[in-house]
């Protein structure tokens, strides 16, 4: 009995002395409390009280629900009325992706397969009713990220340079990539087109984005020494992350369900490319003419 006791104390203590060395250390409750909370609101701080609670209450749930539903129908209406692009499967097969970059694009794409819809229950939380599935998700939204960490430099980097803009691009805008049409005409267009390089600079750079405000409020309780010399509290970081992050999060999950639609629905087979790594050469021909002349010029076709 006795024994039983002198654990139970000893636990106590060392579970109040952990607890005092983690108030110490916390930014929020710790030795920072008192700057942090004279930083909040001052002159020069970011002052997103009033906007962070505005667009939050009023406005992410409303735009969550409209891209959520409102992208896929505006899809299905597209496919419906204009229907899928078909290209022949007897012509050449031309070798566009090497293993390396599907490799990295499948970890990207588990990555948002898991982390586009556990993003959206977090979202729609209260109709779930919170709880133990919420957070379950909360922790898988996590486990994701690190799985995008893995692969979004490497994809940064492997197409960074086939991404930049040109002036085929411009024409490319102009007539939508002509996907509002039945016919089929050469696209202007060299191995990505502009909406593709929209959706890489959108992945790469906001998923990037993406990270660091999402694991900023993750971690929420930690020192950014560089806040206070700026005159910026803790609160107006976590603030300004979740506002970033929702904006983002808008953006990059309406160009994700655009990215699967492409690749699923619209072009009939180019979800093969992410597989094997090879495309149709009357692919090629019509959504990227420029790019076929060039292989054309090579004698590769
Ligand atoms: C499971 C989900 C995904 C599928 C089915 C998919 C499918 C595809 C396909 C078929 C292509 C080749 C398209 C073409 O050139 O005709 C492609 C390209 C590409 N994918 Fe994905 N992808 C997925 C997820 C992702 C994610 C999460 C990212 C970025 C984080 C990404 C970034 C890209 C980029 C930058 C390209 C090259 C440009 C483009 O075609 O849009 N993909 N994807």
């Amino acid at each position: 009995m006795k024994k039983l006791a002198f654990l139970l104390i000893l636990s106590s203590v060392g579970l109040f002395a952990g607890h005092l060395l983690q108030e110490q250390n916390s930014a929020i409750f710790g030795k920072d409390l008192l700057p942090n909370i004279l930083n909040y609101d001052k002159e020069g701080g970011l002052r997103l009280g009033y906007w962070f609670t505005f667009i939050q209450s009023k406005i992410f749930v409303k735009a969550f629900l409209a891209i959520t539903f409102g992208v896929p129908l505006a899809f299905l209406v597209h496919y419906l009325i204009i229907g899928p692009m078909i290209f022949s499967h007897d012509r050449k097969k031309i070798y566009v992706f090497n293993i390396f970059h599907r490799i990295i694009h499948w970890l990207a794409g588990v990555a948002f397969i898991v982390l586009v819809p556990t993003g959206l229950v977090m979202v729609f939380a209260s109709s779930f009713g919170g709880g133990e599935f919420v957070r379950v998700c909360k922790d898988l939204h996590f486990v994701a990220t690190f799985v995008f960490i893995i692969s979004v430099v490497p994809m940064f980097l492997m197409w960074l340079k086939e991404m930049l803009f040109n002036m085929a691009d411009v024409k490319w805008m102009m007539i939508l990539g002509g996907y509002l049409s039945k016919e089929k005409f050469p696209i202007p267009a060299y191995k990505f087109n502009a909406g593709q390089k929209m959706w890489f600079w959108a992945s790469t750079l906001g998923g990037m984005l993406m990270i660091v405000t999402g694991l900023i409020m993750y971690f929420q309780d930690f020192h950014v020494p560089f806040l206070q010399a700026w005159g910026l509290s803790q609160i107006d970081l976590l603030r300004a992350s979740g506002i970033l992050h929702n904006v983002f999060g808008l953006l990059i999950t309406a160009l994700f369900f655009t990215h699967l639609y492409m690749s699923i629905f619209a072009i009939k087979g180019a979800i093969h490319s992410m597989i094997s790594g090879y495309k149709e050469e009357e692919e090629l021909e019509i959504l990227h003419s420029l790019f076929y002349k060039k292989l054309k010029e090579k004698k590769v076709v």
